[in-house]
């Protein structure tokens, strides 16, 4: 009779149930998959973490939270956790310690991983140094060392102040810019010129930039080549770019370069192939000119951007800026800037290296496991992607006091708080063999933005109280960053050390 009753209340409840078991059902099965991938031989447990729904993991989480998705997995499980996010099991790791375990590892426990849809828009080379791993990317690192190593950087000074001058110019005399953009443009530009010799004026620079700019919006979508499709959209950017560099090349052959110092990236890596006897046809270089675009432009145009808004808010560091430049003799030197004279600024670095501490342009590293390891007691297994931390990394090293704060004294001689912990603690340029080529290039144009704009301007957001910052899948302010120009009659609109000028506006 009891059994009577309560099958007549369980029954209308049978369709609501049947999903929810199906739906248990189908998560212990992932579960149990996920579990399956792990590796036997080794007996260290995985990661903590959630694996979320089948297939799709956490990757609507990821997309919704953004960093927040990090941080808060980070609160729960600390630092090494697992997720199954963009189609992959994968594993976070952040703190110096592990984050250097995986990178010197570069090779024999991990090895480089990109979406293929980067791969397939920025080049079909086998000869590629983003793509590459072993040999070949041992190989051809070594030619491109060479194209940035701090020995040529002196050739670049001159087009590097040159451009940096005509862009402050403009934007003094333009009202109010987008400081997002402005970068974007004038580094662009520049990385054009290093790169592949491009020499075009500003306009036809802010549409090409534009055009790239496109192509790097749309570089994650998925592979389906449609009218109106993102992928389309990059592909259509892409070949402009390509025709762009075609052209260059062909001039480049018609017209042997001048006589000057200077020698574009492209031509250099052309000769070095070419008497490491792998000679390079059109093709492949139109695809390295990609690729170092890739690898360079987005990365310095985020510091540049982040520079701007740092100092903007800083006003007292703007003129501790104006100050070396003024024990050094720069401040209202015409003359034109030399390799040596940026390199004696001290401050000048720290605040550059304190822009990269603060907001790293890349926040974090991907690579796929290619041999089982441990890490803190447990199993990174492999098959499984790996995502180093750059930006928790950095945020978290107990050798900065008060890391949250913007302050390029840390690196000052008698502070210098990134020797006094692990050397991992400071990583915007990575670490271990894959680490950032084009370093010493990116610090030497920040230097001269920074050196450039510190004598000719002075610049303030147009709207202080509303500025925030978007750190996937780069830094970026989501206004872009509107910022008005002032320029600096030479001593008429000095600031004093509290950052206000003549008239008692905060200048920055
Ligand atoms: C502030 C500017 C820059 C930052 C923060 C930066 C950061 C980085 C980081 C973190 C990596 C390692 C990525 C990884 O391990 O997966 C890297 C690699 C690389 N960077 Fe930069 N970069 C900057 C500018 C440049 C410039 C100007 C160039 C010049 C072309 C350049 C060329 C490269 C190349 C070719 C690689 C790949 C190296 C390899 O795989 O062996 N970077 N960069």
């Amino acid at each position: 009779m009891q059994s009577i009753v309560v099958n007549s209340l369980l029954l209308p409840l049978l369709p609501l149930m049947l999903p929810c078991v199906l739906i248990l059902l189908a998560l212990k099965l992932w579960n149990i998959y996920i579990e399956n991938t792990r590796d036997m031989n080794c007996s260290a447990p995985l990661p903590d973490g959630s694996m979320g729904i089948p297939f799709i993991g956490e990757t609507v989480q990821f997309m919704f939270q953004g960093v927040d998705f990090y941080r808060k997995k980070f609160q729960k499980h600390g630092p090494i956790f697992k997720t199954h996010i963009i189609g992959k099991p994968t594993i976070r790791v952040i703190g110096t310690e592990n984050v250097r375990r995986i990178l010197q590892g570069d090779g024999d426990i991990v090895e480089q991983l990109y979406p293929k849809t980067i791969r397939s828009l920025l080049t079909s080379n086998s000869e590629s140094i983003l793509f590459s791993n072993g040999q070949v990317h041992e190989r051809l690192r070594k030619v491109t060392s060479k194209v940035f190593h701090i020995s040529r950087l002196a050739s670049y000074v001159p087009f590097i102040q040159k451009y940096t001058d005509e862009a402050a110019t403009r934007w003094c005399t333009g009202g109010r810019v987008s400081g997002q953009d402005e970068c974007r443009s004038l580094l662009f530009r520049i990385a054009g010129k290093v790169m592949c010799n491009f020499d075009y004026d500003e306009n036809e620079t802010r549409h090409l930039s534009n055009v790239y700019q496109t192509m790097v919006d749309n570089i994650f979508s998925l592979p389906i080549d449609l009218p109106g499709s993102g992928f389309n959209k990059a592909l259509k950017a892409r070949n402009i770019l390509h025709s762009k560099v075609e052209a260059n090349l062909r001039d480049k052959r018609e017209h042997a370069q001048c006589e000057s110092e200077f020698v574009d990236a492209l031509s250099l890596i052309s000769d070095a192939m070419g008497e490491c006897g792998k000679p390079v046809s059109a093709q492949q270089l139109k695809g390295f000119a990609l690729e170092l675009l890739f690898a360079g432009h987005t990365t310095s145009a985020t510091a540049a951007t982040m520079m701007l808004l740092y100092l903007a808010k800083h006003p007292d560091v703007l003129e501790k800026v104006r100050q070396e430049l003024e024990e050094h003799d720069l401040e209202n030197n015409v003359a034109p800037l030399t390799l040596e004279a940026v390199t004696k600024l001290k401050y000048v670095h720290c605040v550059v290296k304190e822009v990269l501490r603060i907001s790293p342009p890349i926040g974090a590293g991907f690579r796929r496991v290619i041999k089982t390891f441990e890490l803190g007691g447990k199993q990174i297994p492999a098959g499984w992607t790996v995502i180093f931390s750059i930006r928790e990394t950095q945020n978290l090293a107990p050798n900065y006091s008060k890391p949250e704060e913007f302050d390029p004294e840390r690196f000052m001689p008698d502070r210098q708080e990134d020797k006094k912990g692990d050397r991992f603690s400071y990583l915007p340029f990575s670490g271990g063999p894959r680490n950032c080529i084009g370093k010493q290039l990116a610090l030497l144009m920040l230097k001269i933005l920074l050196i450039q704009l510190t004598k000719s301007c002075r610049w303030k957001l147009v709207d202080p109280e509303n500025v925030v910052v978007n750190l996937l899948p780069s830094p970026y302010p989501v206004d872009g960053l509107p910022l008005q120009f002032t320029r600096l009659d030479c001593n008429a609109n000095r600031l004093d050390i509290k950052g206000k000028d003549r008239n008692g506006d905060v200048a920055c």
